[in-house]
């Protein structure tokens, strides 16, 4: 490989913050040297530290065998009988848990609900029977398109009691979307709700899946959650309410003895090719895993309350709102809505009412409430925070440290997790007693977890030498397979570079060996042969006063290969211009390199995303080659954004 080949890194973060002495007081990892003798003790043989942590949950059955591992398919404790709904319910009801709040819900109207952990067990028994009596049996896939109502954490633990698999669709998908992920999984049951709130409006889901349903025939049976109160179809036979059906169900339901690889959901997740892909995740290496990375990464103590903003839709909700903080017996909040509804206000207003003490939130939210500015945290009593964390992208030092001082007044480490629906929990992150932090990087490889950046033959590449981010050995919450799939699971992740899982992501380590991502590799742009991480231009960008967010992509160039493009939204009322212009190319220039500067600078209003925050770069790249969007606009969440793109490209 040339040098010209690997990835062209130019962007340095000096600064660095060490976790507090207060801080260190009382976590579970205390310091930087006890964290070097936990990796040093369980370097040769980390699957002996998954083992030991998998003792830790309650067996139906103990494991004898810790991993069998026929590359790329991995068994993790094979011989063991587990349920997972026992872990995270049964389990605390014989201690002082038991009343302990587990779910504390806030709809977006500002109607709440609290169950216990006893509430929620009796909830998850009941409905379980519910499954069982409308003839659902173990290994059958159950589809369920909720809104963020506490029925959906509900629902997943009942198909979890009786090992019936769950395949979670986001509510804020199309029927189209719901409708190919009810075939691929061959569902035989679809859960969902007359609606949910969103923005102040009342999303019709009922309507959206009955579209799908016409064409999901492998979808016998439909429970429908009464939440907004709007009429809905219902078809005899087929359509059941759940609060009629949970009327008569015994809330006795022994969890089923399952295997460890029993599987427990499928998740889809888009690839760079359309069709999405069925992450298919198992029983006890998952929950192994989860139940970790919970509990030390969130330094999770008995009286926290947490909340991470996730929609349950995704894997960060199934594993950080459902299956780690339960199985630790923590307290979750769950909120319903939108993050600026009614008001840019409402995430602190739920700091404040709930006294939240570990809040989890992704990087385009942060930029969002950066967008409008200091003046909402403030209005709120914020001084319960003590730990921040960030999830789904990469996080650039300029919003990591108005983070840092805005919303964690300086005294909250931030935890910056790198991790994939595949990876299925944390893979990369600081621990927050031990981990001095650099703004923008996700740290290092948990103890247990060896990742490295390679070049394409598979050999490290040197520090600060951009490169490909690799998994070295199985870890316990990986994806097992795709679902039905199982070559292209080969194929996607385990052949492009040899020996190793290829992450899709571009990274390098620096000096000290700090992991910092560059975004997915086909978010790469290159340039005069040089390849720019368009994470970095991006950070570059956003680090101007004036700017709020920006998107980069590539756009052929006969020069220089490709030429970058930036699109670029401003803060409050600043005015676009063309010196603003000038000044942001020299910018880049200045903080990156010349390399790295745009060759043309688009100002607009909105950047196009997909549901869960995501800026749809491949949208922006069609846009700027060609001046219009033909691919796949299904996932993208506001679709006047892209009509104003390219009505601007109209008028240029
Ligand atoms: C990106 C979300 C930088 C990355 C849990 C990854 C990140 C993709 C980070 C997976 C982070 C996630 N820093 N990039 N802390 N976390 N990513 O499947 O490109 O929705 O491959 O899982 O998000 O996205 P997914």
């Amino acid at each position: 490989m040339t040098e010209n080949e690997n990835i062209t890194t130019l962007l340095k973060e000096k600064r660095l913050f060490k976790p507090s002495a207060l801080f260190q007081k009382t976590a579970y990892l205390p310091s930087f040297s006890a964290l070097q003798t936990l990796r040093k003790k369980i370097l040769k043989k980390p699957e002996l530290f998954w083992a030991a942590e998998a003792r830790k949950l309650k067996w139906i059955k103990p494991f004898k065998k810790v991993l069998v591992w026929n590359p790329p398919f991995a068994q993790w404790f094979p011989d063991g009988k587990i349920n997972i709904s026992e872990n995270c319910l049964d389990r605390h009801l014989i201690t002082a848990r038991k009343n302990k709040a587990a779910i504390l819900w806030e709809g977006e109207p500002g109607d709440t609900r609290t169950l216990t952990y006893q509430e929620l067990h009796r909830e998850v028994c009941r409905f379980a029977n519910v499954l069982k009596n409308i003839g659902i049996v173990k290994g059958d896939r159950v589809s369920i398109y909720l809104p963020m109502i506490p029925e959906l954490p509900i629902a997943m633990l009942a198909c979890a009691r009786i090992g019936a698999t769950h395949s979670v669709i986001f509510g804020g998908f199309s029927a189209e979307a719901l409708k190919e992920r009810n075939v691929d999984a061959q569902a035989k049951l679809l859960i969902t709700a007359d609606g949910g709130y969103r923005k102040g409006q009342a999303i019709p889901l009922k309507a959206n899946a009955d579209i799908a349903l016409a064409g999901s025939p492998s979808v016998e049976k439909v429970v429908v959650v009464r939440r907004t109160g709007a009429p809905v179809a219902m078809l005899s036979g087929r359509d059941f309410w759940w609060h009629e059906l949970m009327r008569s169900a015994s809330s006795v339901c022994p969890p089923e003895p399952l295997d460890s690889e029993h599987p427990l959901f499928i998740l889809y997740t888009s690839g760079s090719t359309g069709k999405p892909k069925g992450a298919l995740h198992t029983t006890a290496g998952y929950l192994t895993q989860a139940a970790w990375t919970t509990r030390m990464i969130f330094d999770l103590k008995e009286e926290d309350t947490y909340w991470c903003t996730a929609d349950i839709g995704w894997v960060t909700g199934h594993t950080y709102i459902v299956y780690g903080p339960l199985s630790n017996g923590a307290t979750v909040v769950m909120y319903e809505g939108a993050p600026l509804h009614p008001q840019p206000d409402r995430c602190w207003e739920i700091i404040e009412k709930y006294r939240i003490n570990v809040f989890y939130t992704a990087p385009t939210a942060i930029r969002t409430f950066i967008k409008f500015g200091e003046e909402w945290p403030k209005k709120h009593d914020l001084s319960s925070l003590r730990l921040l964390g960030t999830v789904g992208e990469p996080i650039n030092p300029q919003a990591w440290l108005w983070y840092h001082q805005v919303i964690g007044k300086s005294k909250c480490p931030i935890v910056d997790t790198w991790w994939q629906t595949e990876t299925g929990a944390i893979m990369i992150s600081p621990l927050p007693g031990a981990t001095p932090l650099k703004p923008g990087s996700a740290t290092a490889p948990l103890p247990g977890i060896q990742a490295d950046v390679v070049d394409k033959t598979g050999k490290p590449v040197p520090p600060d030498q951009g490169g490909y981010l690799v998994i070295q050995k199985p870890w316990p919450a990986m994806l097992r397979t795709i679902y039905g799939d199982p070559e292209r699971f080969k194929k996607q992740y385990w052949s492009q570079i040899p020996g190793a899982y290829f992450t899709g992501d571009g990274a390098r380590k620096d000096k000290d060996g700090y992991f910092w991502i560059m975004g997915r590799i086909d978010d790469v742009i290159k340039v005069s042969g040089h390849r720019l991480g368009t994470a970095e231009i991006e950070s570059a960008l956003v680090s101007y006063p004036q700017v709020a967010e920006a998107a980069v992509v590539g756009r052929p160039d006969e020069v220089t290969g490709e030429g970058i493009v930036a699109f670029v939204t401003l803060q409050g009322r600043t005015q676009p211009d063309p010196i603003l212009r000038e000044k942001l190319i020299e910018h880049v220039a200045k903080v990156i390199g010349a390399v790295a500067k745009p060759s043309e600078i688009r100002f607009t209003d909105a950047l196009p995303k997909t549901r869960s925050g995501k800026i749809m770069r491949r949208l922006l790249r069609e846009l700027a080659t060609s001046g219009q969007v033909k691919g796949d606009v299904t996932t993208l969440e506001d679709f006047s954004v892209l009509t104003k793109l390219q009505a601007a490209e109209e008028e240029e």
